[in-house]
């Protein structure tokens, strides 16, 4: 199998660690740990709170930072939100939209639409999160993504699509150790291919990366970057540990299609 991008490995950290402190010293931790690695691109989302110190921290370094959530407007009285003017600020690259938790929260459609909107414009990536709360043997779960891609790239202007990128995370799969099989990931990864192509052409194939998420560990990374030929991941819990998540990020280093 051709492959086509620098594999690209996010931790998301949702609402870890408990403190700056614990958080500063995970982030050193990965980074010593990934300095070397090559072919791969690696991003840290912490929670907003710590990104302004891990300015500091990436500087001219390995990691790229990631905002976990953004909002669609740039300034004003939005109490609790972030513009992403501010973002960029402190040297975010890029932006995970419409994560399932914050779907569960009442993020909408519209909203994540109008987020990608606003991060694309900026000059940002945006990692759109989309996925199936259950599997269904009716075909359903693939119209249901397809809503999805369809409702979040609504208005996307062509020559932006090389900062999309799409992590296909199944809601059933996040935080549960129940992994999507590498075939899962690979027919999601085609079926979102065609998504696109219908949506936008077939030169979009080329130009989006697509992520796994849910569940991913160091032992089931290599399986769904050979079999799921999948571009990368979004990992949740197994970023906490710096080698667990290193051992992802080198596994993705290393990864040569057969
Ligand atoms: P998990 O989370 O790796 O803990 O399943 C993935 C995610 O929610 O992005």
């Amino acid at each position: 199998m051709k492959r086509t991008h620098t594999p690209l490995v996010i931790g998301n950290w949702k609402m870890n660690p408990q403190s700056i402190t614990a958080a500063r010293t995970l982030f050193r931790d990965v980074q010593k740990d990934v300095s070397r690695l090559r072919n791969v691109d690696v991003g840290i989302a912490p929670p907003a709170v710590y990104l302004a110190e891990f300015q500091k921290l990436a500087k001219g370094k390995r990691i790229s930072l990631a905002a976990q959530n953004v909002f669609w407007e740039k300034l004003g009285a939005r109490t609790g939100e972030i513009g992403v003017s501010m973002l960029k600020s402190v040297d975010v690259t890029k932006v995970i939209i419409g994560h399932s938790e914050r779907r569960a929260l009442g993020e909408t459609d519209e909203g994540v639409n109008k987020k990608v909107l606003q991060v694309l414009k900026a000059g940002l990536i945006a990692v759109v999160c989309v996925g199936e709360k259950e599997r269904d043997n009716h075909g359903h779960y693939l119209t249901f993504v397809e809503k999805q891609l369809q409702r979040a790239l609504s208005g996307i202007p062509k020559a932006k699509l090389p900062h999309v990128v799409i992590a296909y995370e199944p809601v059933w799969a996040i935080g549960t150790g129940d992994t999507a099989t590498p075939e899962d990931a690979h027919e999601m990864k085609l079926f979102i291919q065609k998504v696109l192509s219908t949506l936008f052409g077939r030169v979009a194939v080329s130009k989006v990366r697509i992520l796994y998420g849910g569940s991913v560990d160091a032992k089931n990374a290599e399986a769904l970057l050979h079999e799921g030929a999948v571009d990368g991941f979004l990992v949740g819990g197994a970023s906490l540990r710096a080698s667990e998540f290193s051992a992802i990020v080198k596994t993705a280093s290393e990864y040569e299609p057969r």
